[in-house]
């Protein structure tokens, strides 16, 4: 081979072997989990959201109420306190607010653990009770 051509045969292959490390250089956890991560995530229903879908998602006592509490609250199923009436509420609020919350929260008798609203944040549960103990 002519003496003269070998410089160029070993900058060109070179080259071609440096770009293919290139290519092939990012070989880190971070990197691979990035290139075959799964196109968009899943939420699943009662799963905790992400936080920023907590901010985000905070519902009126009204809004939680009319969706979850009111099946029971309105006509008084099971013996449940009715919504703004002030007799089926007097003993029960004078337990304290406290006690209130934690019997919607993780239920009490046939009250169900956040009256089914799983996916409500403690307070979102609070507002929903604040809704339903004012008088009518
Ligand atoms: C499946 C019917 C049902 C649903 C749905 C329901 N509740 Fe109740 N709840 C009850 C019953 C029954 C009681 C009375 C339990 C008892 O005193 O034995 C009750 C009681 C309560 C009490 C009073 C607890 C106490 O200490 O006296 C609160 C507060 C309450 N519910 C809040 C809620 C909220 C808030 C929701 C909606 C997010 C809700 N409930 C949804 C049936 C229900």
């Amino acid at each position: 081979m002519d003496l003269c051509l070998r410089p160029w045969l070993i900058a060109i292959c070179s080259s071609l072997c440096l770009s293919t490390a290139a290519i092939a250089a990012d070989l880190s956890t971070t990197a691979i989990n990035d290139r075959i991560k799964p196109i968009g995530n899943v939420h699943i229903e009662g799963a905790t959201p992400p936080a920023a879908a907590v901010t985000t998602s905070s519902r009126t006592g009204q809004a939680v109420y009319d969706r979850y509490c009111g099946s029971c609250h309105n006509s008084g199923l099971m013996g449940a306190p009715k919504k703004g009436d002030a007799d089926d509420w007097a003993a029960r609020v004078s337990q304290g607010d406290a006690v209130l919350a934690k019997h919607a929260i993780e239920g009490f008798n046939a009250m169900p653990a956040k009256g089914t609203c799983m996916d409500c944040s403690d307070e979102e549960i609070v507002a929903a009770i604040n809704y339903m103990i004012k008088p009518n």
